[in-house]
């Protein structure tokens, strides 16, 4: 089961109240969008978008008889069309809880863990993208892999580990999600072992790259912005240092044009009571801000 992360910080900061609209852009299993649904009562809506189509299914199949709910099966850089069709605008609040979930780690079967004998997929829809890890890792240059790996993963022996991926697949296909783990952490010193598998910055750059993370997340934020209604709340929960970046760089420029205020100066982090029973919200950093116009 995926624990919603930071779940008492983000309702403190919607609080959400009886009519109002919120859109939760990444729904998933739907942890924070059970909280705001109860708080917003039969006359509110909330629009849960979420690109995996499976979890989408589930989710519908769940909640049949919750009528302030629609669902979608999208990308969140299409907020602005998803919202349209759904006639929803003046939203009151936009939520982004960025990256994956522990059900898609651990059950989704499309290589998302180190630890697993899964195939290298790591799409999110296997319907709208095409590209999976298994092409990266098999088919593309060892310069352009050393690249994401830099990139997206700010792994320092991207260049061992991409010539490691090299040496591997001209002997064989690497087909599983534990042979590349493999792979990598035969490339990377004894130095790096301990803290964090060798092979979490590797998995963290295939993740963002076969997903278009970055871009997406970037349309995803300026249309959020242009869709909440004046003193409409955006709040994303990022996972990793490139995301948080991106955030803090686009609330602090929007800030700027005079479109919101921040509403956390630094990031919320989880307490340690929160980090004991979910050890992944140790990663977690909340930034939140408060629209000022409509630009
Ligand atoms: C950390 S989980 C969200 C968990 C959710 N808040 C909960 O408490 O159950 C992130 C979700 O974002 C989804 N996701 C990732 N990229 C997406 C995108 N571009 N558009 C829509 N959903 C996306 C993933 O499929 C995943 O289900």
């Amino acid at each position: 089961m995926h624990r919603p992360v930071l779940l008492n910080e983000v309702l403190s900061i919607f609080n959400p109240q009886p009519g109002e609209k919120y859109v939760d852009a990444t729904i998933n299993g739907g942890g924070h969008a059970t909280a705001i649904l109860e708080r917003i009562g039969p006359k509110g809506k909330l629009l849960g978008i979420d690109w995996d189509c499976a979890l989408i299914a589930k989710l519908k199949d769940k909640s049949k008889k919750t009528k302030n709910l629609v669902l979608e099966c999208g990308n969140y850089a299409d907020i602005k069309s998803i919202a349209r069709k759904y006639s929803l605008d003046k939203i009151d609040g936009i939520l982004f809880d960025l990256g994956f979930s522990s059900h898609q780690l651990e059950e989704s079967g499309r290589g998302f863990s180190f630890l697993r004998h899964e195939p290298l997929d790591m799409r999110y829809n296997i319907y709208e993208n095409t590209l999976t890890a298994s092409e990266i890792i098999n088919t593309w240059p060892r310069k352009a892999i050393e690249d994401i790996l830099r990139r997206f993963g700010e792994e320092r022996f991207a260049g061992r580990i991409a010539a490691g991926i090299i040496r591997a697949r001209n002997s064989k296909r690497v087909s599983a999600s534990d042979e590349l783990a493999d792979i990598v952490g035969r490339c990377v010193p004894g130095i790096r072992r301990g803290r964090i598998h060798p092979a979490t910055r590797t998995f963290q750059a295939l993740r963002i790259a076969v997903n278009h993370e970055m871009d997406n997340l970037g349309q995803g934020l300026r249309d959020s912005a242009a869709l909440l209604k004046p003193q409409g709340k955006l709040v994303i929960i990022s996972f990793h240092s490139l995301e948080d970046r991106m955030v803090k760089i686009f609330l602090k420029e929007k800030q700027k044009e005079g479109v919101l205020t921040l509403l956390t100066k630094k990031p919320v982090a989880a307490d340690a009571a929160e980090i004991r029973v979910n050890p992944r919200a140790r990663s977690a950093k909340l930034r939140a801000a408060l629209i000022t116009s409509n630009q």
